[in-house]
């Protein structure tokens, strides 16, 4: 799908949320600055977590409570090596809805269920003053948990 701005980046993020609940894991793939973070932002203000989505690449994780609900734990995989550091972290994947930014590869081992997110920059595509560019977002399910992504669409 193309998603047009950061806005419609956020939105797709919301409603991504919509679907989201304990044990889920997406994996958001996509080189720097191509808006994984700003998916993320509107996916944690579509959930209502507190405190904002920020870029988490000085700290590998950061978890945001919801007052109801489970947490939204936003890691950036960008410093980890490999799925054996993402396990390091320790995180409780069963009670936490888990958004990994640089996931590609990394989730493989950890579960059978996850979705996948590319998000790509077109080449040669053109940037207005602003900054604001059309993104190419593919979104892939793996495993039984997202054999249906009917909601998409
Ligand atoms: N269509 C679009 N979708 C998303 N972001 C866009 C779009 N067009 C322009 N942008 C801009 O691109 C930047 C995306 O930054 P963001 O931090 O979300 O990327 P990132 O993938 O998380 O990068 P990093 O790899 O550094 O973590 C923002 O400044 C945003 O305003
Ligand atoms: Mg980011």
């Amino acid at each position: 799908m193309i998603v047009a701005t950061p806005d419609e980046m956020a939105a797709l993020g919301a409603r991504l949320a919509a679907q989201l609940r304990a044990g889920d894991l997406v994996a958001l793939n996509g080189e720097l600055g191509a808006g994984k973070t700003t998916l993320t932002r509107g996916l944690g203000e579509a959930l209502g977590v507190r405190g904002a989505v920020t870029s988490p690449t000085f700290v590998l994780a950061r978890t945001h409570p919801r007052a109801e609900g489970a947490p939204l734990v936003h890691v950036d995989a960008y410093r980890l090596r490999n799925a054996v550091e993402l396990d390091d972290l320790d995180i409780d994947f069963e009670t936490s809805i888990v958004v990994v930014e640089w996931g590609a590869g990394l989730l493989d081992g950890i579960t059978d269920d996850w979705l996948e997110l590319d998000i790509v920059r077109p080449v040669g595509g053109v940037e207005t003053e602003d900054g604001v560019e059309p993104r190419t977002v593919t979104v892939t399910g793996h495993g039984e948990r997202w054999a249906d992504l009917s909601w998409l669409s």
